[in-house]
């Protein structure tokens, strides 16, 4: 497949958006900037578009897809009941990098789901993407752009790298502003359940909503969000976490001994190691790195989400 790659400037918006909704409404794959990380999108209502975007990532089929909307009452079209408590999370949270769990309605394809009765929907903030789905007319399904088990793309280069030859547009933004997955609640009995952490904190949660906010950790839970058992975000280099400066040291003597190429990531703040974490990683596994070592942030706020990510990626096996 020709892809058509094109960089987004003010004078190309509008034509950019007309052309990727065009694909879009006819069954074709796009990659488009959201504040969180770059989206794979077709649409929702074109199951063989669907099946193409699980085709070009390499994505287990079990592994299901959030659904990206415009408006409110999209939401409707996806969703069969959905609850007060939802209704004033959306109210405070959408646009944003807040991702819902809800009963999926009938027509909703199962492949999209995963073969799940639930569906995930989240209405983006990046006024590009929310100006291409009002365009295209329908939701856009659109897991993270990037290979199966690759850090998700939040760069031109890397997306290009992944994707070039397997879809039909890449739209290059300039690097995504939050860099890592929306938050994935599920809401229930009164609580809200993190399935997967993200930008929208524990904290923040429980603030804007006076209920309590658990982690959902348990195996019976993960079930509930199968992208999270899967080995994720992962270099090819391997990633070792460290929690002290000795450690460190250590570690690096042991390397160097053994000959291994070992980098060492850090970074001034949680917020710029969450926008810059993945270009990182993919950067320096091009530059050869065998072994790419991070250190530990404490697990509150954003450390949630980074430490998350950190330690999925350091995993050897799923
Ligand atoms: O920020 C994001 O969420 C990005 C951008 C493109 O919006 N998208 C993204 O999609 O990260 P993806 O496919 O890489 O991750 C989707 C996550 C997976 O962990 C999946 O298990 C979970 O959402 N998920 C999707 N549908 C679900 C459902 N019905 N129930 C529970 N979890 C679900
Ligand atoms: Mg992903």
């Amino acid at each position: 497949m020709k892809t058509e790659i094109v960089r987004l400037s003010k004078k190309n918006w509008e034509k950019v958006a007309a052309k990727a909704a065009e694909i879009i409404r006819r069954g074709g794959l796009v990659v488009f900037p959201t504040e969180t990380v770059y989206g794979l999108g077709a649409s929702v209502f074109d199951e063989r578009a669907v099946k193409k975007i699980f085709k070009a990532k390499g994505r287990p089929s079990d592994n299901p897809i959030i659904v990206h909307i415009a408006r409110f009452s999209q939401l409707k079209e996806l969703a069969e009941k959905i609850s007060g408590i939802d209704k004033k999370l959306i109210k405070r949270f959408w646009p944003g990098p807040l991702t819902l769990i809800f009963k999926k309605r009938k027509r909703v394809s199962s492949i999209i789901t995963g073969g799940l009765p639930s569906i995930a929907v989240r209405m983006p903030t990046h006024p590009f993407a929310r100006n291409l789905i009002r365009k295209a007319g329908v939701p856009i399904a659109a897991p993270s752009a990037n290979i199966s088990g690759r850090p998700s793309g939040t760069l031109g280069r890397h997306l290009r790298q992944d994707l070039s030859g397997r879809v039909d547009l890449i739209i290059d933004a300039g690097p995504s502003s939050v860099g890592l997955e929306s938050t994935v609640i599920k809401t229930e009995g009164g609580k809200i359940f993190i399935l997967r952490p993200g930008a929208v904190t524990k904290e923040i949660l429980e603030k804007a909503s006076k209920l309590p906010v658990f982690f959902a950790k348990d195996k019976k839970k993960l079930q509930v969000s199968p992208g999270t058992k899967y080995r994720h975000y992962a270099p090819k280099a391997k990633l070792e976490i460290f929690e002290s400066e000795k450690e460190l040291k250590k570690t690096l003597q042991t390397f160097k001994k053994r000959k291994k190429k070992a980098k060492v990531l850090r970074y001034k703040n949680l917020k710029l190691m969450s926008k810059n974490l993945y270009r990182d990683l993919r950067s320096l596994d091009q530059r050869g790195a065998q072994i790419i070592l991070v250190k530990a942030v404490s697990k509150a706020g954003l450390g949630v989400a980074i430490m998350d990510r950190l330690e999925r990626a350091a995993r050897d096996t799923i």
